[in-house]
């Protein structure tokens, strides 16, 4: 047998092009049969699953949904009409079961999935702690991260929203007081994520932004938000989610901290303010870049974790806000009640007439209308509706379906349906969908339980529940009972929801 010589290459270019020309229709015969049978089997995976045509075949659309910013409309119409159990892709469920999705949440083998949270990274190729999807050390990164967050170490917390909450009351008084001689128009859905902006600026970064005091976007945070979080669901939703972190490629379209303008400048301005604060002392317990200093942060860290929280922190907050004050303005019933209970406060010397004085978080978290008027606030315009999927751990797992067990097998994705589990008939009774704060004097104690527990699904929950949740109270308390709201509202014309956020991009 004739054997080529040992330094010339078994197979050259020459016989490769040769061996494709002379088996091209094989060979695309052989890969369209993989295709399909990997369809196949994917189909056959979860074809228990009900949901809307193709799902089970193609994820077009789920992605279109995805890019359009309403995909929190799609699933709730999946759900609704599908089950709390829904196949929304080849490979995707969603559910809007409080149950299953609490299961989900705590169980500690299922992990947060790739295909979504990496896409979250905002610096090329740095986790921060809402992208990690590593299970050990998000956990890590959570003990160092949790104790600033829940105050004990954060002393300067409450008097931090205070403050910015008095230049919100300042700007309003000000400048926007109408006369029975002139109307003055106030964009509200703008000052409100001003409000949050300084909030999130001044206790994540030490120095506050300063958008209520100059009464505008200061270098175009807001702006470069927006924009990088329509950019971050149009990559996920084109399936690019991960193109960013890839290492040849991700780090020429990634923002740089040294851009002159958007998404990249708005991280420059951060990194330098907490630059700023790091080369303070940090042994006292003070503030929040302190207390993470404390517990271990290195400064890149640090410059990361406080970069996230600005996004994680403060367009959420700002919804809940707009969306609560939009259903007390157009209720006037609520909004007559919840002022009269406010009133009595005041003169009960629950709270202070004194401009200068803020009610404290202690003392609004005594006033049931008001408690009752933010959970429904947060229930009926939910802020984060959409989709935190999860990988189902690798040798499957089985949970309870509407009293039926059923198998998730290993791999599969399962997110959550936000919309359509807060407005749930089976858990919120027939009126659901309506802005109604009484629901939450229910008198059945196993209902309310049941009702309590979905609703503070809001802020996720178990390992993953949101660490800022105690500072979102405090800033939509005081807020609430702050500022008095009268008008006559339009209604909200342009909403999109962009990778998980709500954007209003018109007045009301
Ligand atoms: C109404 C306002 C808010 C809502 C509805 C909200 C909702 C959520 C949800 C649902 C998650 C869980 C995501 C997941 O399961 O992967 C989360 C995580 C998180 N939130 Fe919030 N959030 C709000 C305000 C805030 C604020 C004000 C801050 C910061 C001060 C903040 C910081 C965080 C952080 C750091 C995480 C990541 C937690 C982790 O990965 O362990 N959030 N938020």
């Amino acid at each position: 047998m004739d054997r080529k010589p040992w330094n010339e290459p078994y197979l050259t270019d020459m016989d490769l092009r040769s061996f494709i020309a002379g088996h091209f229709w094989q060979i695309l015969a052989s890969i369209s049969i993989l295709y399909v049978a990997r369809k196949v089997v994917l189909y056959h995976r979860l074809r228990k699953f009900p949901g809307p045509p193709l799902t089970g075949f193609t994820d077009f659309f789920h992605n279109k949904a995805f890019i359009g910013g309403r995909c929190y409309e799609w699933y709730t119409h999946a759900s609704e009409t599908y089950g709390s159990i829904v196949r929304v892709g080849p490979n995707t469920l969603i559910t809007s079961s409080p149950d299953v999705w609490t299961h989900v949440n705590i169980k500690p083998a299922y992990k947060r999935s790739n295909w979504y949270y990496r896409a979250l990274r905002i610096e090329h190729g740095r986790d921060h702690i809402f992208s990690q999807t590593d299970n050990y050390k998000h956990g890590q990164r959570r003990k160092q991260m949790a104790p600033a967050y829940s105050g004990k170490e954060n002393p300067e917390l409450e008097p931090a929203i205070d403050a910015r909450l008095r230049d919100l009351l300042n700007l309003i008084r000000s400048k926007y007081l109408s006369t029975e001689t002139r109307v003055v128009p106030m964009d509200l859905a703008k000052k409100v994520q001003f409000f949050t902006l300084d909030v999130i600026s001044t206790i994540g970064l030490g120095k506050c932004f300063g958008m209520l005091e100059n009464d505008t976007d200061v270098s175009n945070y807001a702006e470069s938000s927006e924009k990088g979080l329509h950019a971050s669901g149009v990559a996920i939703g084109l399936g690019f989610g991960l193109i960013a972190q890839l290492p040849w490629i991700g780090k020429f379209i990634a923002p740089s901290p040294k851009d002159c303008t958007g998404f990249g400048k708005m991280m420059g301005t951060c990194f330098r303010y907490v630059d700023e604060r790091a080369a303070k002392p940090f042994d006292t317990p003070s503030d929040m870049l302190a207390s993470f200093m404390r517990h271990g942060l290195t400064h890149e860290e640090l410059r990361s974790e406080a970069l996230e929280q600005v996004f994680a922190g403060s367009d959420n907050t700002a919804t809940a806000i707009r969306g609560s004050l939009l259903y007390i303005m157009t209720n006037p019933r609520v909004y007559r009640k919840l002022q009269r209970e406010i009133d009595e406060a005041v003169q009960t010397g629950i709270s202070s007439e004194n401009s200068s004085r803020i009610v404290s978080y202690a003392q609004a978290k005594r006033l049931p209308y008001l408690q009752a008027v933010i959970r429904e606030g947060i229930r009926t315009f939910t802020p984060a509706v959409n989709t935190f999927p999860r990988d189902v751990p690798p040798g499957g797992d089985t949970v309870i379906v509407d009293g039926k067990l059923v198998f998730l097998p290993g791999g599969t994705c399962i997110g959550y349906s936000g919309q359509a589990m807060h407005h749930d008939k089976a858990v919120y009774g027939e009126d659901a969908k309506s802005f109604r704060p009484e629901r939450w004097f229910e008198k059945d104690p196993e209902k309310l339980a049941a009702m309590i527990k979905t609703n503070d699904l809001v802020f996720g929950h178990g390992n993953w529940q949101c660490l800022g949740k105690p500072v979102a109270y405090n800033e939509i308390n005081k807020i609430i009972f702050e500022v008095n709201v009268t008008g006559n509202p339009k209604a909200l014309r342009t909403i999109r929801n962009l990778t998980n956020v709500f954007v209003v991009t018109e007045k009301f």
